[in-house]
């Protein structure tokens, strides 16, 4: 499951900007003309500037609804988050997650079929630590590779359930050789081209490229020895948890159960060390009644094939 702290925060992110779609009949609560005050104001903050007066108002028209599902969102009580602008709210949901998440809302790959759709008996709780499935928690200082250790943990957890054998595997050769698609070392990239990576060139073990966690030159002779290797990658049906929950049991390394007071929840691994968090984990709320899940876990998750 390509599913880490840091993908959660993209999806954070995206709840933050998201609703162009959904935003359609939300009753406007803001009248033009302060709706127009707050995109200039957005637009200074964020030293945005568009080239004419046509891009400007498309561009108005997404903020404005945006702001509106904001509002919306944040009226109703049954939510555990606020909503917030940010710096993508210039933006459309399929924008978001084409810049951001590497999803891209045109291709084939969101109504692919679904391996695990006919599952059953998936058990109400897994926690594939204790089936040696996961590595210990990395930390990824102050590089921005989180996209890299989110693509890692899902692939070793993969290889482990497939082959027996637990190999921590290569963040750095992410930042340094996986330069396909959007993703630039510890400047940015997403999960998604990291598989596309991975499945071309396969990825060597942590302990022959060594996590620096700054940019390098791609170390060829280090890459040499493959360590694990993938047949591709597929999504998991949007707004389903329990989609997800069949997923995840099959195939991944993020893990559900039940707390003592008896709240479902999933659980998400960090990249920021074993300090953060319950041991560098954190437990998210599952089956919170939304389609999307909570902060969004279910909207873009995807997991590696083997
Ligand atoms: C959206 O705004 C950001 C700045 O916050 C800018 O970098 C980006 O180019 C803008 N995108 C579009 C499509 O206007
Ligand atoms: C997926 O959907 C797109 C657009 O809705 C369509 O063009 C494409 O043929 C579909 N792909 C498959 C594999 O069904
Ligand atoms: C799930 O079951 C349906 C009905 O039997 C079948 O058409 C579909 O191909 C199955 N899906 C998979 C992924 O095996
Ligand atoms: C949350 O509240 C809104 C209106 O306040 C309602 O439309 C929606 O169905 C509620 N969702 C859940 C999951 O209770």
């Amino acid at each position: 499951m390509a599913f880490t702290l840091e993908w959660k925060f993209r999806i954070s992110i995206f709840i933050v900007v998201s609703g162009a779609g959904e935003s359609k009949d939300a009753s406007t609560t803001l009248d033009e003309a302060s709706m127009a005050m707050k995109h200039e104001l957005w637009m200074a903050k964020c030293a945005r500037i568009y080239v004419d007066n046509a891009e400007n108002q498309w561009r108005f028209k997404i903020f404005k609804e945006n702001v509106e599902f904001i509002e919306k969102f944040n009226t109703e009580a049954n939510h555990t988050y606020k909503l917030g602008l940010n710096e993508f709210s210039n933006l459309t949901d399929e924008e978001f997650a084409m810049f951001h998440t590497g999803y891209n809302p045109t291709s084939s790959f969101k109504n692919s079929s679904f391996q695990y759709e006919n599952l059953t008996d998936v058990p109400p709780s897994i926690d594939w630590r204790n089936e040696g499935a996961v590595t210990p928690v990395k930390f990824q200082g102050v590089c921005g590779s989180c996209w890299a250790f989110t693509a890692v943990a899902a692939v070793e957890g993969i290889t482990q359930i497939k082959t027996g054998s637990l190999i921590s595997l290569s963040e750095q050769q992410l930042v340094d050789c996986s330069k396909n698609g959007v993703n630039q070392g510890c400047k940015a990239g997403n999960v998604l081209d990291a598989f596309n990576y991975i499945q071309t060139n396969g990825i060597t073990s942590e302990t022959s490229y060594q996590y620096i966690g700054k940019n390098a030159t791609c170390d060829i002779e280090k890459t040499k020895n493959i360590a694990a290797c993938i047949a591709g990658y597929e999504s998991v049906p949007s707004d389903s948890e329990e989609a997800l929950q069949k997923t995840v049991f099959d195939a991944t390394v993020l893990c559900f159960g039940e707390n003592e007071d008896g709240i479902n929840y999933w659980l998400v691994k960090n990249s920021w060390g074993a300090n953060w968090g319950e041991g560098g984990y954190m437990r998210l709320r599952k089956d919170v009644g939304f389609p999307e899940g909570l902060r969004g876990i279910a909207m873009y998750a995807s997991y590696p094939v083997v």
